[in-house]
């Protein structure tokens, strides 16, 4: 049974890389924020508008427990579901997560042309964007950090999680 679960800030590369493993081990890939926006219809930005942030982390956490009857997954989760309340604890319950560890910099740089579809950075300078980026990442570290594992910029590639995860489960084809 393969979960894999990766977890990490915005524009860190959890939908990118989840897709290519995903394809790579042949099961499915799942995206929080898609799931959420095809289930309540509404874009994640329209959710926060119109219900607020808090009632988004509530759906988070509901979203987080109906994997439990998947099987196999490749989870990217949204940049804050690991760190409201027990949501990292049931990550890690559910499945194998991979934190995918950025400096600030490397994220403000690859969030500077993608703040429009993000609603905490909707309406940022360049230079409050370093800021929030800083302090938010300063905030969420200790969340993302409770990952089984740690992957450095180096180490988040398809094959080393590949191999990682035959190293838990070498019995298994992919
Ligand atoms: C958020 C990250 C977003 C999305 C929402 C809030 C956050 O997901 O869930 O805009 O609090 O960091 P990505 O990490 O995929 O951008």
């Amino acid at each position: 049974m393969k979960r894999v679960v990766l977890v990490g800030f915005m524009g860190c590369g959890k939908s990118t890389l989840g897709k290519k493993l995903a394809n790579r081990l042949n099961i499915p890939f799942i995206d929080s924020d898609a799931e959420i926006e095809q289930y309540y219809k509404k874009s994640i930005g329209d959710i926060f508008s119109e219900y607020g942030e808090s009632h988004f982390r509530e759906i988070e956490k509901s979203f987080i427990k109906t994997l439990k009857n998947k099987s196999e997954f490749v989870l990217a989760t949204g940049g804050g579901m690991p760190c409201f309340g027990e949501n990292m604890s049931l990550l890690n319950e559910i499945g194998t997560s991979f934190y995918l560890q950025r400096s600030p910099k490397e994220l403000v740089n690859r969030l500077m042309n993608a703040k429009k579809k993000r609603p905490l950075l909707e309406g940022l300078t360049d230079e409050e964007l370093t800021s929030f980026v800083e302090t938010k990442l300063s905030m969420r570290e200790e969340y993302y950090r409770k990952a089984t594992f740690i992957l450095d910029r180096t180490e988040q590639t398809v094959d080393f999680i590949q191999q990682t995860i035959h190293l838990l489960h070498p019995l298994q084809k992919n």
